[in-house]
């Protein structure tokens, strides 16, 4: 695709050639299909339209400096999209229905796949929602699952130089005992107002936390947030955050490091003592954050202009794995042929 501008991509959608997807009927998944088509047809009384039953995931495809296309860690978003399935009471769609789906995607719209250079990749968006007709509040019994893909570049405009956040005290994202662990619709309809205030007040995005207490940070819009101070790599543990498989990589090569990892509830107050502090997830990638204000008491925490140099390494590392110049000591890239 010679007329395609990679490396001033912005992250949205962009048609592309093709999508695949795949019914569940008579309680069982059938064959997986390939449309052209952008649009789908449905029951008016499909439960995805009513009560909510949707769930998605986002992976990116890489095209390696060997030409290679490699995917990073399929397996993981199928087994997100497995608990977000159960969470909400979807069929489950099993994990190599899921990576076959994913890569054969990739395959149709190789043309579509960002040069290594460009600092752009192949964005994956793997859709299950309800398509059975119910009226009362119950499941489906038949659902669609679907892939479709697209070049993307950074999520935040700011790319890897450190961004500002908000965090928020009047909005959360889900409740305390609800469906943060699972990346179904309902949690992004209830982050837009917050996300979007945040926008209009000069902010990347929120930082929502713990929604029993307010007091411990959650996560940073569409992304986990991590902490690095004496040497260690510190991401919050709660009962309302989405497992980012972007932060369990960064985790294993945060050790690799030689860095000590903690996964536990990080107070607000602790931000003060962090020397780097950053967003990370498939989309945002590491994003350095620079500020942090709290929308309620004003208070200012400060980072610096320029991203620290643990997150770094970090960064380096994770992209060259994924571009296939650093080795893949873990076996997480799945390579697309
Ligand atoms: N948190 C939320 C709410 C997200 O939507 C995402 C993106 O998927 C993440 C965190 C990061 O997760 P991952 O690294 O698996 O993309
Ligand atoms: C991700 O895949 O990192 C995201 O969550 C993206 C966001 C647009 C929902």
């Amino acid at each position: 695709m010679s007329d395609i501008n990679w490396s001033s991509l912005p992250f949205g959608y962009f048609k592309t050639d093709y999508n695949v997807r795949c019914y569940y009927r008579n309680g069982k998944w059938g064959e997986l299909e390939v449309s052209q088509s952008e649009e789908i047809t449905m029951h008016m009384a499909a439960t995805c339209l009513h009560y909510g039953q949707e769930a998605f995931e986002g992976l990116k495809a890489f095209r390696g400096e060997d030409g290679k296309i490699r995917m990073f860690r399929p397996d993981e978003n199928a087994k997100r999209l497995m608990r977000s399935a159960d969470g909400i009471m979807m069929a489950p769609v099993p994990e190599d229905l899921f990576v076959e789906a994913c890569a054969k995607v990739v395959k149709l719209n190789e043309r579509f796949v960002p040069p290594a250079e460009s600092g752009a990749s192949l964005y994956l968006r793997p859709l299950l929602i309800g398509t059975g007709a119910q009226v009362g509040v119950k499941p489906a019994d038949e659902y669609l699952f679907m892939v479709f893909a697209g070049p993307v570049g950074p999520y935040f405009k700011e790319g890897f130089n450190p961004v500002k956040f908000q965090i928020v005290k009047d909005a959360d994202r889900a409740a305390p005992h609800g469906t943060g662990t699972i990346k179904v619709g309902g949690n992004y309809a209830a982050s837009l107002q917050s996300g979007f205030r945040a926008h209009a007040e000069g902010y990347a995005n929120c930082i929502y936390l713990d929604p029993s207490t307010h007091s411990f940070i959650d996560e940073v819009g569409a992304a986990n947030f991590f902490g690095i101070k004496n040497n260690t790599y510190i991401t919050p543990s709660s009962s309302s955050i989405l497992p980012s498989i972007t932060n369990l990589s960064l985790r294993t090569l945060a050790e690799d490091l030689g860095l000590k990892v903690e996964q536990r509830p990080v107070a607000i107050e602790e931000l003060k003592e962090f020397e780097e502090v950053a967003a990370c997830g498939t989309a945002a990638v590491i994003s350095p954050i620079g500020q942090i204000v709290d929308r309620e008491t004003g208070k200012e925490y400060n980072f610096g202009t320029e991203a620290g140099p643990t997150s770094t390494k970090l960064y380096n590392l994770l992209r060259g794995i994924q571009l296939g110049t650093e080795p893949d000591t873990h076996n997480w890239n799945y390579i697309v042929e």
